[in-house]
């Protein structure tokens, strides 16, 4: 039995009369650019994540860069991260002109690590973009408090965690604006490239509608230097149909976590913790193992797709190379770099499948030589 990393041709059995009903829709309307699908996952989404305001854009790298311009962020200014996320958070920010200073994570949550901020703070710091990786959300108290108490903007990256919660609140409704992707393999995927940036703020809101069409305020009434990065409506019509299964699949994500955590007690893994007061949605579920690359390669072999997320921690990749790392380097994920490894995880993932996993992993002996026989 092959086990898929992530079965969106399954997803699509389940959901596909209304997919392409919804898809239909849009090309019979033919407005697939800023259609009236695209208000309407705006205003979904928006309510979603608990904030008034949504602003779909081409995807979420887009979204890091639109937001982190709305908030008039760019040359000279520093913008404290986690070293542990995927390069287009590091990206973003770069994209502004502006320095991205990497903290290191914790190994709790693999999320920045808030005892480092106080060491990250220069005069130059002009805020902080915590990312709420794998599915769970940065401990966002301290990060608020501290960005409070230095007059510091907050700008989420959400990418991984739609219906992740923290106290009670959703990921997305913490920051001056939180940025998500609608990559297909996220918990809300589209069929192709989307994003969208939430925010509690009108002016962040407007801003960004005039950035992401060319600084378009009306038809050829062009009021700053815009782009163009709208969230398409034939994907808007795509993800208004699948946020209605959002919660059921986040869900079934935290169940199969569940399973896999029982399944995997006995082996010589590190399991993910939900922190207290939490609630992860899964995106990735990442274990650690001291001889990684030989378990992947047996997994992988047994036809268990598995991934790394991610095997090089950012300040490390050549664009970032000569970045500051609070502190020195970046210990904890540099190691978890080394050492950890993505399971199949999806809603359509099933105990049987998880079972496979599990024991393809307790059978595994790592070989004195790390060459997986
Ligand atoms: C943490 C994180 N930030 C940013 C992005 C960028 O999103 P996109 O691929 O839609 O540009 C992704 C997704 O790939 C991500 O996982």
């Amino acid at each position: 039995m092959s086990v898929p990393f992530v079965d969106l041709v399954g997803q699509f059995e389940d959901i596909g009369d209304e997919v392409m009903q919804a898809m239909e829709r849009v090309m019979r309307g033919a407005r697939f650019i800023l259609g009236e699908e695209v208000e309407q996952c705006e205003a979904a989404f928006a309510q979603f994540c608990g904030v008034p305001h949504c602003v779909g854009v081409a995807n979420g790298t887009d979204a890091l860069h639109l937001a982190l311009r709305a908030l008039d962020i760019g040359p000279g200014d520093e913008v404290i991260t986690a070293a542990n996320s995927f390069i287009a958070t590091a990206i973003g920010i770069a994209s502004v002109g502006a320095t991205p200073v990497f903290v290191d994570v914790n190994p709790q949550d693999y999320n920045l690590d808030v005892q480092y901020l106080e060491a990250a703070l220069t005069p130059r710091t002009k805020a902080i973009l915590p990312v709420h990786l794998y599915g769970q959300t940065a401990d966002m108290d301290p990060i608020l408090e501290f960005a409070k108490k230095h007059g510091l903007l907050v700008i989420e990256d959400a990418c991984q965690a739609h219906g992740a919660q923290y106290h009670g609140r959703p990921a997305g409704s913490f920051g001056d604006a939180a940025c998500f992707s609608f990559y297909p393999g996220k918990n809300l995927g589209g069929y192709g490239d989307g994003g969208a940036v939430v925010t509690h703020r009108d002016d962040v809101a407007k801003k960004i509608r005039l950035l992401r069409n060319y600084g378009q305020k009306q038809k050829n009434d062009f009021t700053c230097l815009g782009f163009n990065s709208r969230l398409d409506t034939v994907q808007a019509a795509v993800l208004l149909v699948k946020l209605r299964y959002l919660e059921q699949w986040n869900e079934a994500r935290r169940i199969s976590a569940g399973l896999y955590g029982e399944a995997l007690a006995d082996c010589d893994l590190v399991l993910p913790q939900e922190m207290p007061g939490r609630q992860h949605v899964y995106h990735l579920y990442v274990v650690q193992h001291e001889e990684r690359d030989e378990l992947l390669r047996t997994l992988t072999g047994k036809g268990i797709q598995c991934g790394i997320h991610y095997p090089t921690p950012i300040p490390h990749t050549l664009p970032f190379q000569g970045a500051r790392m609070v502190p020195d380097g970046v210990p904890v994920c540099t190691e978890l770099s080394r050492r950890i490894v993505s399971l199949p995880m999806c809603p359509k993932l099933t105990p049987q499948q998880i079972l496979r996993v599990a024991e393809t992993v307790e059978a595994f002996q790592p070989s004195a030589s790390g060459v997986a026989s």
